[in-house]
């Protein structure tokens, strides 16, 4: 008789315990959360290892949705982040080197940048292109081809980085400006080079 009841009051308690769990969640987020954390784990996991992690999670978590787990996903979203990026600094420069009270050099400088912002917006495009052939079949080429394109893109901002570095003399906060932006495209061109380089090495 005590065994009986001490069962029934291990099941009564355990009954009141997940009804309560699953109130707690409500029934529909409790379905769609494993999924979605599995991606924005997936997400950190592949950051940690990039030169800029947070940078790389924040600007990729929103799009947790398409990327799931895939590495293929992940590395073409990098890309496509970078480039929004570039594209729009590069417009935000052009506007910029407009503006009256910009010295010679720094006109210079700008016009020289925007020239090499606009190779990596077109290296940039080439690499999504490139990824866009991506198969089993041609995956090191393809992957090699990608790897070129963006290392050639890198190399263009840190160009355009170095020209602003050398103009140094009063920085005005138009310069400050332009060049924290173009940092940070270069940053988001190296993380993304970075998850190619992860998905390169999980081939083989
Ligand atoms: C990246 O952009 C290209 C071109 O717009 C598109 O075809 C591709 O699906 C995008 N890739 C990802 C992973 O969103």
């Amino acid at each position: 008789m005590e065994a009986i009841s001490c069962k029934h009051l291990i099941t009564s308690l355990f009954i009141i315990l997940s009804s309560s769990l699953t109130a707690a969640h409500g029934g529909r987020r409790l379905s769609e959360r494993p999924y979605q954390e599995a991606s924005t784990v997936f997400i950190r996991t592949s950051c940690s290892s990039t030169t800029y992690p947070t940078l790389c999670y924040s600007s990729l978590v929103k799009h947790a949705d398409l990327i799931q787990t895939n590495r293929v996903v992940l590395a073409g979203t990098a890309l496509n982040v970078t480039l929004a990026s570039a594209k729009s600094t590069s417009a935000m420069m052009r506007t910029l080197g407009k503006r009256q009270g910009l010295k010679p050099r720094e006109v210079a400088a700008m016009k020289d940048c925007v020239e090499e912002l606009g190779d990596s917006v077109d290296e940039l495009r080439r690499s999504i292109d490139e990824m866009s052939h991506l198969r089993g079949s041609n995956f090191e080429m393809t992957m090699s081809d990608v790897q070129t394109w963006v290392s050639a893109a890198l190399t263009d901002e840190s160009t355009c980085t170095d020209g602003f570095q050398e103009t140094a003399t009063g920085a005005t906060n138009i310069k400050s400006t332009v060049r924290g932006q173009v940092v940070q495209v270069a940053q988001l061109t190296n993380n993304a080079l970075a998850l190619i380089n992860q998905l390169a090495n999980s081939h083989g």
